[in-house]
């Protein structure tokens, strides 16, 4: 028996293997990627032609653009993969841990969108048991594409990222959003913001839409985010980014963050415990 045959044989199974998985990812990546970009057509389109907009509840906008690019993203993903379920944040509603589950806010940022502020983010998560695998979020005004695969790393326009080397609060710039309705999380979150001035940060940012904050947060942009009240769809695919770029993305409990949650701070590794003892003074980890 040729020995040194069967070696081989068994080593190239094992590398199709390892391909078959990988190609599987990288596959939707790409269908993420070109989904998000067929819904920024529809999004840019109705920025220039005009869009109705409705009252969710108030102060929470939706508007003609938000449904049509949630169908539009569903029905380009479909076209690959027919059997897997979609949570987005206006029509669809399967449950978090279903088997190959894609997350999905067309329009993270609606109000910015309503009010002609060329700032949004069109999210997309791939999760498997109710963990972000894939995620991709795209800027459509800017063209940014951040895309990242889980143990793969993560891109901005297929270059790779990574978070800021800040060592501490008083060199950061802090990036924070605030949810619809009002409660502790308001008021807990001004008060951080009052204590992170304190501290001499080098800026506070509220820019609208929390997918693209942590984005920001994974290309160094912004050193750190928090924010206290968060549905799943605002940021599966950007806590999957940060990890990717070598950030820490945590709950309330300074456990790793899950779609189960709703309250999260995401940092480079150097300010994460500063910002989370600042979160935890005010009180807002305490609820
Ligand atoms: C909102 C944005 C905003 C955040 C809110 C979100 P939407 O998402 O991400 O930055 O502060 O909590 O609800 O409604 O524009 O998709
Ligand atoms: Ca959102």
């Amino acid at each position: 028996m040729d020995l040194s045959y069967i070696f081989i044989e068994k080593n190239q199974i094992k590398v199709n293997q390892m391909n078959a998985s990988e190609i599987n990812l990288h596959e939707i990546k790409s269908c993420a990627e070109n989904a998000a970009l067929k819904a920024a057509t529809e999004i840019l389109r109705l920025h220039n032609d005009g869009f109705l907009i409705n009252e969710k509840g108030p102060a929470n906008l939706v508007t003609e653009a938000d449904l049509l690019a949630e169908k539009t993203i569903i029905e380009q993903i479909k076209l690959q993969f027919p059997t897997h379920s979609f949570l987005g944040e206006e029509a669809a509603k399967a449950a978090i841990n279903e088997d190959n589950l894609w997350v999905i806010d067309p329009i993270d940022g609606t109000n910015n969108f309503a009010h002609g502020i060329p700032h949004i983010g069109i999210s997309i998560a791939y999760c498997q048991k109710g963990i972000p695998v894939v995620g991709v979020v795209y800027q459509p005004f800017s063209r940014e594409m951040f895309s990242a695969i889980k143990n793969e790393g993560a891109t901005l326009n297929d270059r790779k990222i990574s978070v800021s080397k800040a060592k501490n609060i008083s060199e950061s710039v802090i990036v924070t959003g605030f949810h619809y309705d009002f409660g502790s999380h308001i008021t807990d979150s001004l008060k951080a913001i009052e204590v992170l001035i304190q501290k001499n940060c080098h800026g506070i940012r509220r820019f609208g839409a929390a997918s693209m904050d942590l984005c920001y947060v994974a290309c160094g942009r912004f050193d750190g985010y928090y924010e206290l009240k968060l549905c799943p769809w605002d940021f599966a695919a950007g806590m999957l980014i940060v990890k990717e770029a070598g950030g820490i993305t945590r709950n309330l409990f300074g456990e790793e963050l899950t779609l189960n949650d709703y309250k999260l701070i995401a940092t480079n590794p150097q300010i994460y415990e500063e910002l989370k003892e600042i979160l935890t003074e005010v009180g807002a980890f305490n609820k």
